[in-house]
């Protein structure tokens, strides 16, 4: 009993020496991540699956999924003293929570909308920033580079509901025992390996995308017989927190690049609810996050739906995509 108790988020967190306020938001994340997989994992028989009439700020429509588990981080998350405000992918605003709150709450409340309908993966992703100690309020609060965050994570709904996160000091990973209800240390430190032949982007933009990107492709889908000289595999799941785990689980390059099929919208992923807080786990697993041209974690942003280009996961495979795209430059 002794040894399960270690294994529990909250003496975990005290072991790794994270402030009381920021465990709580933790572990308001936490009930907020239970609630969502029950849901998630009754589907068809808790009535939260297909689509709202709604769109929201990005342009797309909204599932019910998206709306619901928006609500709940919403609600939850506001009932913290420690939370200053939230700002999520499906609210155009940010939304004020306590005046005395340390720290803010960026979120894609569900991310791969798309397999919501099919019975596949999806999850939730969040970014914890502090409270600016000057007089910035509203979204401004937020428009802070992601070497700022004080954690980051996501939650799988898979087959098993998995936190994972880091508040700087390694990633850590918890697999939701529904036994008991609570989410258990299943892996201390994941570390990506630097080298990898397995790669994740979405072939049906290719004719989209700069010519050194194609390139890069080009040269991994030659294999063995090109200057790669390795055969490649390819996986895409459509849900960035599956295609990260994967990442980060046992390697591999995750691209979502620039393209011109929207010449004023190149990118697709968002800065503070997907870029961010990815690349701050991939970085704490030894991993490169890059948008092509900077490290992401760098990106000072304008506005809190910012895109940007994502590519990330084993660090020599990520340098090597970069210099094709730098040696274009
Ligand atoms: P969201 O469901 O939160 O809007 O995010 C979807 C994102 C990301 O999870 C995924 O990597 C990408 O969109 C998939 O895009 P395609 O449908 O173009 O493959
Ligand atoms: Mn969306
Ligand atoms: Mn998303
Ligand atoms: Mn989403």
């Amino acid at each position: 009993p002794q040894e399960d108790a270690m294994q529990r988020l909250i003496p975990t967190l005290r072991r790794d020496g994270v402030d009381e306020g920021l465990i709580s938001v933790i572990n308001t994340l936490q009930i907020c991540a239970k609630e969502i997989s029950f849901r998630i994992h009754q589907g068809e028989l808790a009535g939260v699956l297909g689509s709202t009439l709604d769109e929201n700020i990005q342009g797309e429509t909204q599932k019910m999924l998206d709306v619901l588990s928006n609500q709940l981080l919403k609600d939850i998350l506001l009932e913290s003293p420690h939370v200053r405000a939230v700002a999520s992918e499906e609210e155009e605003g940010i939304v004020d929570g306590h005046t005395d709150g340390g720290y803010l709450v960026a979120f894609d409340p569900l991310d791969g909308s798309s397999n919501i309908d099919i019975n596949s993966l999806v999850g939730t992703i969040f970014s914890v920033l502090p409270t600016p100690q000057d007089s910035r309020s509203g979204p401004d609060m937020f428009l802070q580079p992601g070497t700022e965050q004080v954690a980051a994570g996501y939650v799988l709904y898979g087959p098993s509901t998995m936190l994972v996160f880091t508040t700087g000091n390694g990633v850590r990973v918890f697999t939701l025992d529904q036994k008991v209800g609570e989410f258990l240390l299943t892996d201390t430190d994941i570390q990506i390996p630097r080298e990898t032949s397995e790669f994740a982007i979405n072939m049906s933009n290719y004719r989209h995308w700069q010519p050194a990107m194609r390139q890069y492709i080009d040269d991994l889908l030659q294999g063995s017989n090109g200057p790669r000289n390795k055969n490649f595999n390819m996986r895409w799941v459509a849900a960035m927190v599956a295609d990260v785990h994967r990442v980060l689980c046992r390697g591999g390059l995750f691209s979502y690049p620039a393209d011109s099929r929207k010449p004023n919208k190149p990118f697709k992923l968002r800065l503070m609810y997907e870029g961010n807080p990815m690349a701050m786990l991939v970085e704490q697993a030894g991993g490169i996050a890059h948008t092509g041209e900077q490290r992401i974690l760098n990106v000072q942003p304008e506005h809190i739906h910012q895109r940007i280009g994502v590519i990330l996961g084993s660090a020599e495979e990520v340098q090597t995509c970069l210099q094709y795209l730098q040696g274009s430059q």
